[in-house]
């Protein structure tokens, strides 16, 4: 086990943002840190892409220190390109913050990245995926993590896992659903807590949490040592304070454009008006739920500037 292994150390249950292409990115990674997100990952990147055309890819796996630990996600299917991919993170580590650790997606269902056996498609073949965490944990000092969903074809996280068990995986994210559920229906929370009897490292439960009542739902129901949130931290960033508190928090209008407010800010320092660009769905979700939301969205779907966002969030 490497010793930089922060998975160790961080204080449990462990609330972690779960990664999110498109949508996980630093700003984002950031606000849920300050609001007490205890791991960040991050989104998805290609480690064929990063060994091919490292500047762009780089680019999507930066991250500050203010948002450690970070945990940068690779796709892909090829063990060389893996080893190829995580060393050369390291020899950019004078231009280029390492991340904490680094996570294999083996979850996502996206066609153009089952297609290229990466994925969902990856935990389906285990001689390959084990090639693969090979590869990895081979060629870094970091603590690596695997991301699963319950069952993919024919293979359950459970046989998965078995066949892993040898290897010094840190911590794994079960997404408890399968591939054919996608995204809907229930999470499958006793196969997560099988998981228990086929991994000795840290597993997150992933799937469904849109509260803290949900998350302590999920503890209790797959004993896991931590819960991964993705869609229900969309707007609603705080949810990590709420659930480090065990107390739900009401906001107002005010408090919540403060918040979006911020996040935009950041978007801004960081990517300047791509960065807006890419905020107009983030502000979309601030704005759920509150009077006159539909009428703000048609205008927050067009902002071009800082200045466009406070004119509407004014
Ligand atoms: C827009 C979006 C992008 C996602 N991108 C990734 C990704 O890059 N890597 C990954 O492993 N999972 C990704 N996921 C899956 C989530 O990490 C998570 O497993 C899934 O959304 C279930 O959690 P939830 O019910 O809390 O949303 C993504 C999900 C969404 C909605």
């Amino acid at each position: 086990m490497a010793d930089n292994n922060f998975w160790e150390k961080i204080e449990k249950p462990i609330f972690a943002l779960a990664p999110m292409a498109g949508i996980a990115d630093s700003a984002f990674r950031r606000i849920c840190k300050e609001f007490g997100a205890d791991v960040l990952y991050g989104e998805m990147a290609s480690a064929a892409a990063l060994v091919y055309n490292p500047i762009k890819t780089l680019e999507l796996l930066q991250s500050d220190k203010k948002e450690a630990p970070y945990i940068a996600q690779l796709f892909g299917s090829n063990p060389d390109h893996f080893a190829k991919a995580v060393r050369l993170l390291a020899s950019k580590k004078q231009q280029f913050r390492m991340p904490d650790g680094i996570d294999i997606n083996f979850g996502c269902p996206v066609p153009k990245i089952f297609k290229q056996g990466a994925g969902a498609a990856l935990m389906r073949n285990l001689k390959q995926a084990r090639e693969v965490i090979k590869a990895v944990l081979g060629n870094t000092d970091l603590p690596v993590s695997i991301k699963l969903r319950a069952k993919s074809g024919e293979i359950d996280c459970l046989m998965f896992l078995d066949y892993m068990k040898d290897l010094p995986i840190s911590a794994a994210m079960i997404h408890g659903r399968t591939l054919a559920q996608g995204f809907g229906g229930p999470v499958d929370r006793e196969i997560i807590k099988k998981a228990r009897n086929y991994f000795g490292g840290i597993i997150l439960a992933n799937g469904g949490v849109m509260s803290a009542r949900d998350a302590f739902d999920l503890l209790e129901k797959t004993k896991a040592g931590g819960v991964g949130i993705a869609r229900g931290a969309l707007g609603r960033p705080w949810l990590f304070r709420e659930m480090k508190n065990k107390k739900a928090e009401v906001k107002g209008e005010k408090e919540i454009f403060k918040i979006a407010l911020k996040h935009a800010e950041l978007a801004e320092k960081l990517k300047s008006r791509q960065g807006i660009i890419e905020m107009r769905k983030h502000l979309c979700w601030y704005v759920r739920g509150l009077p006159g939301a539909s009428e703000m969205r048609s205008g927050l779907v067009k902002v071009e500037s800082l200045e466009d966002v406070k004119n509407i969030l004014k």
